[in-house]
Order: structure tokens, then sequence, then C-alpha cells
């Protein structure tokens, strides 16, 4: 498998392999892969002829230097996944220094208030972080289409924004969450979790289902209020967020109108380890 861990070898190398109608996929990664991570580059394998993967656990975008601290960086298992999944995929993992040269610092972003919500509001700085390296790596790998998962919408949204906004040349793709089999929603975070915390995080999943049935006949604020009040008799699960939002500009749902797709979106913390999750509810 092709691997570079400076972004000049790797620019040489797709410019050697680039020819008039080839497409270059992207799954930009922060490592530890799972099952759902590699469900994107099964997608991106299927329809470009060359997949890049970036592994870069990206400073800026840590709000928490705790959370980022304790990040899971497995790379060599990770390169193993990758060579199972495919040896033709082509990896990019770049040290901080080839991606930040010196100045590690984000740029400042306007996304029209997308920023604003939910992830943007509890974690300060985390999106001109994530537009910051997402920008960076489009760049250099210059991708026809770029896959995100649906478990981070408000990422998925803003990058969509930075795209239109920047005039990238490339086509940002969502895709369905992968779920485990209690139907937690896979993240690199859920190894941090113990067997019991595992098992129990159902109720994450479970509880937006309920609150999907229940914003069919009640106002956004009543779910929200059911959705509080189950959180406080759970002393393990400590919520951060649920907030019922429109998926277009994420701004919390007041009054229904039925020309808007809503979603819900929670954010909860297990002994200190953020889990996040959505679901749509139209
Ligand atoms: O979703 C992630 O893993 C990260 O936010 C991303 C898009 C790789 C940027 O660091």
């Amino acid at each position: 498998m092709p691997i570079f861990y400076g972004k000049s070898t790797l620019m040489d190398y797709l410019k050697s392999i680039k020819t008039p109608h080839s497409t270059i996929g992207f799954v930009p990664t922060m490592g530890a892969l799972h099952e759902g991570h590699l469900a994107l580059m099964q997608k991106s394998l299927m329809e470009n002829k060359n997949t890049v993967v970036s592994i870069f656990v990206n400073p800026t975008q840590f709000n928490n230097p705790d959370d980022l601290a304790k990040y899971p960086r497995t790379l060599e298992a990770d390169i193993k996944k990758l060579n199972a999944l495919d040896p033709n995929i082509i990896l990019y993992a770049p040290s901080v220094e080839d991606i930040y040269e010196g100045n590690v610092q984000s740029q400042s972003f306007d996304f029209d208030g997308l920023e604003n919500q939910m992830e943007g509001k509890f974690r300060p700085g985390h999106f001109d972080g994530v537009g910051t390296i997402v920008k960076r790596l489009f760049e250099i790998v210059e991708p026809t289409n770029a896959y995100f998962g649906e478990k981070d919408f408000q990422q998925l949204q803003i990058v969509k924004k930075m795209v239109a906004k920047s005039g990238l040349k490339v086509t940002v793709i969502g895709c369905p969450i992968f779920r485990e089999s209690n139907h937690l929603a896979m993240s690199s975070r859920n190894e941090r979790l113990s067997t019991q915390e595992r098992d129990e995080a159902a109720i994450i999943y479970k509880t937006l289902n309920i609150a999907k049935e229940k914003f069919k006949n009640d106002s956004a604020n009543s779910v929200g209020e059911w959705v509080q009040n189950s959180f406080k008799k759970n002393s393990n699960f400590s919520l951060e967020y649920f907030v019922i939002a429109d998926e277009a500009q994420l701004l919390p749902c007041v009054r229904k109108n039925k020309n808007k797709k809503y979603r819900a979106f929670i954010a909860v913390l297990v002994n200190n380890i953020r889990l996040i999750d959505t679901i749509s509810l139209n």
C-alpha cells in the first residue's frame, strides 16, 4: 500500500497517476479506524479510480487538551485494516509539522451561523479547526469526491458550506451512520468505553428513537424536556445537549414548519468521554 508521511511526496505521486478522466475519492479520518470508516472507503473505492485516506489527529479542532491527549492513536493497526480492505488505497499520515509548518493555528471561518449551534456552542473553536484541516487536506489531495459520515452531521454541513464559499472543486458526500450491534453509533471514542459503558450507551439511540416518535405529535420543546428528564434519572450518562433543528440552517425548531426537514442531535458524557449521535425526524 502506498503510504506517504509528507505532502510533497504525496502530491508528486498523485500527479504521476493522474489521467484526464481519473477521479480521486478522499476519506479524511483521525484514525482508530472502525467499520464506519471502512464503509466510507468502500464507497469511495466503488465510485473512484483512486482512493486516498488521511489519518491525522488534528490538534486545532480539540478545545479540550485532555481529549486530544487521550484520542486513540493506532496507526499500525489502521494500516493493517486498510491493507486488508484494499492494498491500492493511498494513505497520507502526516505529522503536525507537515500540515501546520510551525504555525499550529486555525484559520477563522464564517459558516453563516452553522458553527454557532450544538458542537460549536460546546466546543469553542472546534469548527475553525475542522475547516482549517479539511480545507488544507482538500488543497493537498485535490479530490473529486470526499466522503463524510452523517454521525457528525453538523460537520458535514459545515464542510459543504466551506467548499461552496471557497470555490474548491470537490463533491462532498454524506454517508449513513454505522452502528454497533446495540445501535451505538460507531466512533473512535467508543474504544475508550468500558464494556459496561458501551452496553449502557445503547440508551443514546433508544432515546433518539423515542424522541422521533414523540415529535410526531409533540412540540420540539416538550420532546426536549422529556429527554432532559430521562437523563436526570441516569447517573452514569450526563446529557450535554439535545436539540431538534432544521437540517439546512441547524437552527433549533421553535414551531414546526412542514416544509422543513428536522433532525435531533444529542451529545452525552460518559465518564468524561463525549458521544454524539443524530437521527432524521422526517
Ligand atoms: O470527523 C473527523 O474524523 C475529523 O473531524 C476530520 C474530518 C477527519 C477532520 O480532522
